[in-house]
């Protein structure tokens, strides 16, 4: 039987730390937990530099699994000294640069019922394609849907979408969405200018998404799609802090080097409790279009597939390499639109509805019933 992260977490909350009598879970230094099968990773994130304490709750930690889990449970349990962790510990007031945990009780979208992240570790890889097909796939299945493009540097949704127009402001100086193929779309793209953008630094990308987030007249959506710059770094991660998400969904190509950084953005989103509803393998594989039968793995067979298996994830389904997709982006039309009766188009959908599966499964296991009750559109 597989490890689940929450045995894992149950067997930690036997482990005291003795100078603050309070078990690991509670005090909140495990971190970077990654279950796969029988092997379980974790970081020990310890207030300070003690190597004798740090061996002995390492060992305590080891008995746990093992006597509560799993006798054979493989552990690779990293020591890390987060000094920070000490004033937070002892009472005093929080570090400003403290990294604040997801934003779950503040409603900063009330209208909002879902927000989903697609990420990436690696750049190019069909991240904003995806997002772009996901949020048309969810609106033309009766749900009304926005998409929100937080990629300053490199922002897809004005030529995915074929908005050349700039949004409306309301008077009370909100910004309107532009709706294009039935969704709600709102991109940095529309209001900076990218050449601008590139000297941007990370402070300032992330304060534009805070305030693209609590400035957009968004309305009642039932999903809000988020597409993310590539990468795990310090502007995603703020962004995933700031943001409070539903779930989110990685992108990954079959190859090893994409798949690496897949791994880390799934560990991104566990180190602020978002929960990943899957992997997407895009290009998975090229078909001729005069040899319908034939397959060809370029960047190599079911990675992200397996990639998915190991990190105890759901797989929603892949994505081939094809001629049309990237044709209809760059005119300005996603493929789910263009060519509904496409093979892409059926993967995109297939996906889509896989993605919806995976949040009510979620919210059902979570009790959040009630955010799943979805109108849909007569
Ligand atoms: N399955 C596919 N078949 C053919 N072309 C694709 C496919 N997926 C994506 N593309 C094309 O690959 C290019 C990169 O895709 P996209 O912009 O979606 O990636 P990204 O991960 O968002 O990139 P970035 O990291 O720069 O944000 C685009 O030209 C897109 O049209
Ligand atoms: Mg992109």
């Amino acid at each position: 039987m597989s490890i689940k992260k929450e045995q894992v977490k149950s067997a930690l909350m036997h482990v005291l730390h003795p100078t603050y009598n309070k078990d690991l879970i509670s005090l909140d230094l495990v971190q970077d937990l990654i279950v796969q099968e029988k092997y379980v990773s974790f970081t020990l994130e310890l207030p300070e530099e003690n190597k004798a304490l740090a061996a002995e709750l390492k060992k305590k930690c080891s008995e746990a699994i093992h006597k509560f889990v799993d006798k054979d449970a493989v552990l690779d349990i990293t020591i890390g000294i987060n000094i920070s962790k000490k004033r937070e510990l002892e009472g005093d007031a929080k570090p400003a640069d403290a990294a604040p945990k997801q934003q779950e009780q503040q409603p900063i979208l009330p209208g909002v019922k879902n927000i989903i992240a697609v990420a990436s570790g690696k750049g190019g890889v069909g991240k904003s394609t995806v997002a772009a097909n996901l949020a048309v796939s969810l609106a033309k299945a009766g749900y009304s849907v926005g998409l929100l493009d937080t990629d300053i540097y490199g922002p897809s949704v004005p030529t995915m979408f074929g908005v050349t127009e700039r949004p409306n402001i309301t008077t009370d100086k909100k910004l309107v969405p532009v709706f294009k193929h039935g969704v709600h779309l709102v991109s940095m793209g529309f209001l900076v200018d990218t050449d601008q953008a590139m000297i941007w630094r990370g402070p300032m990308v992330t304060s534009a998404v805070k305030q693209f987030m609590q400035e957009v007249k968004w309305g009642e959506l039932d999903y809000l799609v988020l597409d993310l710059p590539p990468g795990t770094g310090d502007i995603q991660l703020t962004i995933v802090q700031t943001v409070p998400l539903t779930g989110a969904v990685i992108v990954s190509t079959p190859q090893t080097v994409a798949l690496d950084d897949a791994r880390k953005g799934v560990a991104m989103f566990s180190k602020v409790d978002v929960p990943v509803l899957g992997i997407i393998e895009n290009m998975s594989y090229f078909t001729p279009p005069d040899m319908p039968e034939k397959k060809y793995y370029i960047f190599g067979k079911h990675g992200a597939r397996k990639l998915a298996q190991k990190l105890d994830v759901p797989f929603l389904g892949e994505i081939a390499l094809q001629e049309n997709i990237r044709d209809t982006s760059d005119k300005g039309t996603p493929v789910v639109e263009a060519e509904p009766d496409s093979a892409a188009a059926a993967s995109f959908n297939q996906i889509g509805e896989r993605v919806r599966q995976a949040l009510i499964t979620r919210q059902k296991e979570s009790g959040e019933s009630d955010k799943i009750e979805i109108n849909i559109r007569p």
